[in-house]
């Protein structure tokens, strides 16, 4: 008999971070140690999470693939999943099914100045390649972030804000929006794409990975153009709905293009050739 491709793998829960009211962090760690031991994606890649009984559920997996002791992801509690998801605890079993989708291109990155603008709860897709990017450190030019928020309450993984600032060539420019301040908030006030005009890097040889709220990317292309980023350095994660995650439900797809396999990640020059409604 074939194997079953829906069916999910064992993992359980180790360590749960708790960022805001209604984001989680969740590692995890395959059950069966061969699986664990075997373990390999690429930054950018997603996985089908589920709890028993209540459904599956698609997040990016946000931890470097140079991290082998475990997987990590971030949600926020939306919906059915994911609130089964935030009542589960460390020792509990989940299932896993991926990875899936492409990836980001860090190796034709390599030798280019880097810009990471992400906005709320789509810091866990970059995430991933932000770390990569610093544990390969020698092999990238300049690295800048963009990271904002609605208010302070609203940024997560702000240790990891923290430990990228102290790394050589590294400028972290951390934001939220008018009012969201607090009297010891010591980063930036104001909207994302006004605060990467700010960002300095070479166009000329960057590539600028961007996620985060659509209106936050409509504004924040027109700033990477204008500096002189290309549209074929400019990338993003497509967030559609997914069910299968494996190119057989046709649940994700624009035109045709299925987002699960080709995606989720894609240029700008890409998504420009794409049907409107993506
Ligand atoms: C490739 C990919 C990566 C993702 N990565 C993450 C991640 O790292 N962290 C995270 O929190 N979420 C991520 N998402 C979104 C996440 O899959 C949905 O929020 C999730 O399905 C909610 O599950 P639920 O059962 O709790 O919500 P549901 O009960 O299914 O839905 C709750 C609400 O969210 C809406 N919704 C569901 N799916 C989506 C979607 N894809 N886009 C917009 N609205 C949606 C529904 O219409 C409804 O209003 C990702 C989605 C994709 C496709
Ligand atoms: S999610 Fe089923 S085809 Fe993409």
């Amino acid at each position: 008999m074939s194997e079953n491709i829906y069916k999910p793998d064992l993992m359980e829960i180790l360590e749960i971070t708790q960022h805001t009211a209604d984001v989680k962090s969740v590692r995890i760690r395959f059950i069966d140690e061969q699986q664990q031991k075997n373990v390999s994606f690429n930054v950018g890649q997603f996985g089908m999470f589920s709890v028993f009984g209540c459904g599956e559920s698609v997040f990016n997996i946000c931890s470097s693939s140079n991290w082998k002791n475990y997987l990590e992801f971030c949600f926020r509690k939306t919906g059915r999943l994911t609130e089964a998801m935030w009542e589960t605890a460390v020792g509990d079993t989940i299932g896993f099914r991926g990875p899936y989708g492409n990836s980001y291109p860090m190796a034709s990155w390599e030798g280019k100045d880097l810009v990471f603008v992400a906005g709320g709860i789509a810091m866990p897709p970059i995430r991933c390649a932000i770390w990569y990017a610093l544990e390969n450190r020698e092999k990238y030019g300049k690295i800048t972030i963009v990271y904002g928020a609605r208010t302070v309450g609203d940024l997560v993984f702000r240790d990891d804000l923290s430990k990228w600032q102290e790394y050589p060539n590294v400028d972290v420019l951390q934001t939220v929006d008018p009012g969201g301040e607090t009297p010891q908030w010591t980063g930036k006030i104001g909207f994302v794409p006004n605060v990467l005009k700010e960002a300095r890097f070479n166009a000329q040889n960057a590539a600028a990975l961007v996620v985060g709220p659509p209106v936050m990317i409509k504004f924040s292309l027109p700033v990477l153009a204008e500096a002189g980023l290309a549209d074929e350095n400019i990338y993003t994660s497509l967030e559609n709905r997914m069910k299968c995650g494996i190119g057989k439900c046709g649940r994700c797809n624009c035109g045709p293009v299925y987002v699960c396999k080709e995606g989720p990640v894609f240029t700008l020059k890409a998504l420009k050739s794409l049907p409107e409604d993506y």
